[in-house]
């Protein structure tokens, strides 16, 4: 077998980046192609606007609106001044309609249901979901969708997973409770560098036969417990050292993120601390496609959003926690972590 150049075992992998941004290059046309149908193009070439005065004269909802206007912007159709959206000349030459070079029929010959929940996203704020079905009821009710999306989620958490136990430091840490983790991607990997850590896994009843599996296939089933049922509903564990939330909160509005929070706090032994991992927006991130696209995929999904460090600390101090501290980690993902004040 020949091994490609870099790819030996010293090599230093790459992070996940490229393929973030593959993945969610599927919400380009869509994004592009709603804005056309919602008229927005013109609306902004007239009176360039913020989110909240664009939403506002167009009967739009604020957040939906808020997610397509960065990531057109991300995508170099709109440029902000001042904190208003203004057409950049590609959204000018292209986009208007009634202009010689107008593209919308060429949009319209790429419209499909992405598009329409794009679009039906931004004028009502709630989630497309699968075809206007809840994404969490779906899996439930239909094990197939549940499953693969179980196998996703392990396929995509993988590798973060791996750098955050390289990085965090557990030692002293007896128990671990990871919530919402799907097949256990993150505890596993925890568990395997700290042969010292208990990790319980709660997750939907859907993801227990892939993730029964996987712990048997790692040899952790002894140190790894999947425990089924409703993390809104069903009692948690207590006195844990540790709570992971990964990719967690970003499904959730604020109130279910209350709830959870509130629900972390109180599953926390003396001198525990809560370790939230996911994708945190920064300055930098608003230029990125792969961010603001991935922003759009949640609210059209999930109906949860990305939150900056502020938005996060002020969530994370109402429900009793304190010295929230964030570290990045892999790719655009960062760790934080706060204890109960
Ligand atoms: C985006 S996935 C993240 C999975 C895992 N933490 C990871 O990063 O790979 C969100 C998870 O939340 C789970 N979930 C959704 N609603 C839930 C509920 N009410 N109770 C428990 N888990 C839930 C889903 O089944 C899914 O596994």
């Amino acid at each position: 077998m020949t091994v490609p150049p870099g790819a030996g075992p010293d090599a230093v992998a790459p992070d996940d980046r490229l393929l973030m941004d593959t993945f969610m290059s599927q919400y380009r046309l869509p994004a592009v192609a709603a804005a056309d149908r919602l008229g927005l193009f013109p609306a902004l070439a007239g009176t360039p606007a913020d989110a909240g005065q664009l939403a506002r004269a167009h009967g739009l909802d604020h957040h939906g609106t808020s997610v397509l206007l960065e990531f057109l912007a991300a995508q170099g159709y709109l440029a902000v001044h001042g904190g208003r959206y203004h057409l950049t000349p590609s959204a000018h030459a292209f986009l208007l309609p009634g202009g010689a070079r107008y593209w919308g029929p060429m949009l319209g010959l790429g419209w499909d249901e992405r598009c329409a929940a794009v679009r039906h996203v931004v004028t009502t704020g709630t989630p497309a979901g699968y075809r206007g079905k809840g994404i969490w009821e779906t899996h439930e009710r239909s094990p197939r969708h549940g499953e693969q999306f179980a196998r996703a989620m392990h396929a995509h958490s993988a590798a973060p997973a791996a750098v955050l136990a390289d990085r965090l430091d557990l030692a002293g840490c007896a128990s671990l409770l990871e919530v919402a983790g799907g097949v256990g991607t993150f505890a596993m990997a925890l568990a395997r560098r700290n042969p010292h850590l208990k990790a319980t896994v709660m997750d939907l009843p859907v993801v227990e036969r892939e993730g029964e599996r996987l712990l048997a296939e790692a040899g952790l089933a002894d140190r790894v417990v999947l425990r089924t049922g409703d993390m809104f509903t069903d009692p948690w564990p207590d006195a844990q050292d540790r709570v992971l939330l990964a990719d967690v909160l970003s499904d959730w509005d604020d109130a279910h993120c209350r709830t959870l929070l509130e629900r972390a706090r109180t599953s926390l032994a003396a001198g525990g601390r809560l370790l939230v991992h996911q994708v945190l927006p920064d300055d930098a991130a608003r230029l990125s496609p792969a961010v603001t696209g991935y922003s759009l995929a949640l609210a059209v999904m999930t109906g949860g959003r990305l939150r900056t460090l502020p938005e996060l600390t002020g969530l994370l101090t109402e429900a009793g926690f304190a010295d929230c501290t964030a570290t990045p980690v892999y790719g655009h993902y960062a760790l934080v972590t706060a204890r109960p004040a």
